[in-house]
């Protein structure tokens, strides 16, 4: 996408929502290349925690508004290439999906091709201009805008990793509530770790990534959202029962959720925040298609090995336990059970073994990326 004109360290990439839980990743896979990276967001003072993903002078912040083309132009203003993350979950105020997801998504396609900088644009799995829900039909909308200008455009469907809202939400209901009600508990996701993301995003800012075309990243897994669940309240070691709610049910708690939300001023815990637009969304499966895959629109088509959740995961849901960070120490040194005692050259079974030495690795070291 990038000309080898330039050094990378002489190209600037403008990443408007680097400051948001997958702009993280993006801007450390694009800091680790050697790119200028200009990040845009409404409070560049909540970007800070970016700077130490890159050198001194590597990454600034400036505010950027999607619903005001003139910060969204300015922001672009001699880029090299632009990326597009921003999204929301929830409606709030001016934050309509239309005036973001839509418009500014356009907005963005629009300066980018001014300025004759390439563009990728992330949208998510479930985009369709025929959806009942109006997120889905936004993304769809920001993917039209994008593609018209000659974007790559990336559909993650649930992703994970340090700072996620899906394994974290969980974590922290079952810390606080005695049961679980859970409308889609049927659907199917295909949880995808936001640093293979941000791998592929930096690829395409590469020009390694054919644009005009709309990826699909998924996990090397399919699992209902119960299931997912389940395996959460097993890290957490929690029991809690999982209440399955129809869509009707789930419904009626979206109902009660927002006008909680609404009563309290939108000071209702995020956790505990649900929509009828996601109880909409949560009706239809969230995975790869068999036509992206055919076609090589995925992670592995891009030479990217997805990693699983079980390697990642574990790690941070251990705050979620009765005893936070401190059963690590448990696990990492863990009695072995006998029948896995090898033995040594002496055939005494477990005789290598020092007490107090661990046989095996910490939770916390198993997430390396
Ligand atoms: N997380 C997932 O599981 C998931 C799954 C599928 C697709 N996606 C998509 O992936 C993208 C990134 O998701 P994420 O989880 O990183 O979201 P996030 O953590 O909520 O970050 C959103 C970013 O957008 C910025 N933003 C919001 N409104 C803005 C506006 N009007 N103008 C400029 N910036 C604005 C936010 O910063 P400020 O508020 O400071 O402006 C923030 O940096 C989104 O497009 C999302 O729809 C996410």
């Amino acid at each position: 996408m990038l000309g080898a004109v330039l050094t990378r360290t002489q190209q600037l990439v403008t990443v408007f929502g680097g400051s948001g839980f997958l702009g993280r990743y993006v801007v450390r896979s694009l800091a680790q290349r050697g790119y200028r990276i200009r990040i845009a967001v409404r409070r560049p003072d909540l970007a800070g925690h970016l700077q130490p993903l890159g050198k001194v002078g590597q990454i600034h912040a400036v505010q950027a508004n999607l619903r005001h083309r003139g910060s969204v132009e300015h922001a672009v203003d001699r880029a090299d290439a632009v990326v597009n993350l921003v999204g929301i979950l929830r409606q709030t105020g001016r934050q309509t999906f239309g005036a973001v997801q839509a418009d500014g998504a356009a907005g963005v396609a629009e300066a980018a091709r001014a300025a004759g900088a390439p563009l990728v644009h992330v949208s998510a799995l479930g985009a369709d201009p025929d959806s009942a829900s109006l997120y889905a039909r936004s993304k769809a909308d920001g993917e039209a805008a994008a593609l018209a200008a000659g974007a790559a455009v990336f559909r993650p469907s649930l992703m994970f990793g340090p700072g996620d809202s899906s394994f974290n939400r969980f974590g922290s209901l079952a810390r606080v509530m005695p049961v679980l009600p859970l409308v889609g508990a049927d659907t199917r996701f295909q949880p995808v770790y936001a640093a293979d993301v941000g791998e592929a995003i930096a690829r395409a800012v590469d020009g390694d990534v054919p644009a005009g075309r709309v990826y699909e990243l998924g996990g090397p897994e399919i699992r209902t959202l119960q299931e997912l669940v389940a395996y959460v309240l097993e890290q957490t070691e929690r029991r809690r029962p999982i209440l399955k709610l129809s869509p009707g049910l789930g419904r009626i708690q979206a109902i009660v959720m927002e006008t909680l939300d609404l009563l309290t001023l939108g000071l209702l815990p995020n956790e505990l925040k649900l929509t009828r637009d996601q109880v909409l969304l949560l009706q239809h499966d969230n995975v790869v298609s068999p036509q992206a895959e055919a076609e090589g629109r995925t992670l592995q088509g891009l030479g990217i090995e997805p990693t699983a959740y079980q390697a990642i995961v574990p790690a941070y849901l251990i705050r979620f336990r009765a005893a936070g960070q401190f059963d690590a120490g448990r696990l990492a040194f863990p009695s072995p059970p006998p029948d896995t005692i090898a033995p040594d050259e002496s055939g005494a079974r477990g005789a290598h073994l020092r007490p107090g030495e661990p046989v095996g690795p910490a939770v916390g070291q198993r997430a390396a990326r």
